[in-house]
């Protein structure tokens, strides 16, 4: 039910960019080979595989079902399935906006470095050692401020264009880009020296890692598949609320699902051989992105290790707009929905000024992230310190740094407890059928309804429950 006011994706295609486009992101592109790379490589691929399909799948279905049936954004969806719901979905909302106050200051990062190496290709070396550069870079508080300006601008600028001019433009050009780019990287790799034994690394068959330690690769496994499918958030919701009756929700769900694995796959088939090629750890943990990969950029040395490092950041910086957007279109969307039941805001809700506002509280409460150079604090150089250095605690997951604090606070935990509880409602409290309806509501049979029961009823709450007790365990544990 999209009224004109809210806007409306104008094609189906529009929508699977813009829905892959907020799947594929620094998630795929960082966590997944990162985390790939210290979890036993093919171990960690064989658990996401059989987690995005009996749990991922459905819960991305779900959440396009509710909020196209609803026509609302995530809190609106959720309250309209009865007001004892609406708690859920304020959850996904307050976790949107404690997503964006890191992942905008990321997205930031990531932009310096695609700049930095587009004039690397000019001649002008701008990054210093590239070994160093990372440390110096983070505890910059002026330069980190300037940058995630910058991207949460850039995500404004869009967003308040509107869904079918600002966001569905934006990715229908953005994603092909994005792969066409990953292509080319890939094969670039693919041809250096030494890069065969990081793809032994994630293919062949090895399951020891999971008889040494299953619950860490599950749980690991488990939470990135959630946070890198956009789940658990306003979302898939939101986006599904302006997605046209006509369209098969089934098919989009499973393209989605198929493409953020594939994207993800091919991510690990850059980063994991570029560092086999070049004798650099798999499991460097989270520097991965930024330090190792800036080694080895430089090691590809002169013009062309800067080419490529351009491609590859400028890939990554498409992949971490297209998900900040969908993010902030979620939180946007809230304010929309509203002024229009309450007939405020003129014909678009007043799109233009709740992303605004938005932004603005975003920027001010992320600086905390862009300041303390990612938990070194003030001792380390940077101009503020991180909660547990504030707090005179021990650091612990959640603690150890600003980024870390907020991403707790929903990766954590509202993001797989909205999504636990989504999962118990459709098996138990709304029945299945409301999500197959919606599924028919196109004039297609679903083909689905078995699957669909067995993973709503089962796989999909215990693979949640999974997920949040792996959170809470490694931010507490
Ligand atoms: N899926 C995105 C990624 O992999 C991140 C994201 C999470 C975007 C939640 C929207 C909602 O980076």
């Amino acid at each position: 039910m999209e009224s004109q006011n809210r806007g409306g994706f104008a094609t189906n295609f529009g929508f699977l960019m813009a829905a892959i486009g907020s799947a594929v992101g620094l998630g795929n592109l960082w966590g997944f080979p990162y985390k790939m790379g210290a979890n036993g490589g093919f171990a960690f691929l064989l658990v996401y595989l059989i987690l995005a399909i009996f749990v991922g799948l459905a819960v991305m279905l779900g959440e396009m079902a509710l909020g196209r049936k609803t026509g609302q954004g995530c809190v609106g969806a959720y309250a309209a399935m009865g007001k004892k719901f609406k708690w859920v979905g304020v959850c996904g909302v307050v976790a949107g906006f404690f997503i964006l106050c890191f992942y905008m200051v990321l997205g930031g990062m990531v932009l310096r470095y695609v700049c930095g190496y587009l004039l690397a290709m000019f001649g002008s070396n701008n990054f210093g050692d590239p070994a160093t550069f990372f440390g110096r870079f983070i505890t910059n508080g002026g330069s980190m401020l300037i940058w995630f300006f910058v991207f949460t601008l850039l995500n404004v600028l869009v967003i308040a264009g509107g869904v079918a001019e600002g966001i569905e433009k934006f990715n229908k050009i953005a994603m092909p880009a994005l792969f066409f780019l990953l292509l080319i990287v890939l094969i670039y790799v693919a041809c250096q020296p030494g890069a065969g034994e990081g793809y032994k690394f994630m293919f062949s068959w090895n399951v020891k890692p999971l008889q040494e330690d299953f619950l860490k690769v599950v749980k690991t496994a488990a939470g990135q598949m959630f946070f890198s499918l956009s789940l658990g958030m306003s979302v898939m919701i939101t986006y599904g609320s302006y997605l046209s009756k006509k369209e098969d929700l089934e098919k989009d769900a499973l393209i989605v699902v198929v493409s953020d694995t594939l994207i993800a796959i091919m991510a690990g088939m850059v980063v994991l051989p570029a560092c086999a090629a070049f004798g650099l750890e798999y499991g460097a943990g989270p520097g991965l992105l930024f330090s190792t990969m800036q080694v080895v950029f430089a090691s590809m040395g002169g013009f062309i290790g800067n080419f490529i490092g351009f491609l590859f950041y400028l890939l990554v910086f498409l992949a971490a707009m297209s998900s900040s957007i969908s993010v902030l279109e979620g939180v946007t969307a809230y304010f929309v929905d509203k002024n229009l039941k309450e007939g405020k805001g003129g014909e678009t809700g007043g799109r233009k000024k709740a992303c605004i506002i938005a932004a603005v509280v975003i920027f001010v409460v992320g600086s905390l992230v862009a300041l303390d150079g990612l938990g070194g604090g003030i001792e380390g150089g940077a101009l503020i310190n991180s909660p547990a250095q504030m707090l005179g605690i021990e650091a612990q997951g959640w603690s150890d740094c600003w980024l870390d604090f907020f991403d707790m606070l929903s990766e954590g935990i509202l993001m797989p407890l909205g999504s636990m509880m989504l999962a118990i409602f459709i098996g138990y409290v709304w029945k299945t059928d409301t999500i197959m309806d919606e599924c028919e509501a196109s004039g297609h049979k679903a083909w689905g309804h078995g699957f669909f029961k067995f993973c709503y009823k089962i796989t999909t709450p215990i693979g949640m429950l999974i997920v949040l007790y792996g959170q809470i365990t490694s931010f507490f544990g």
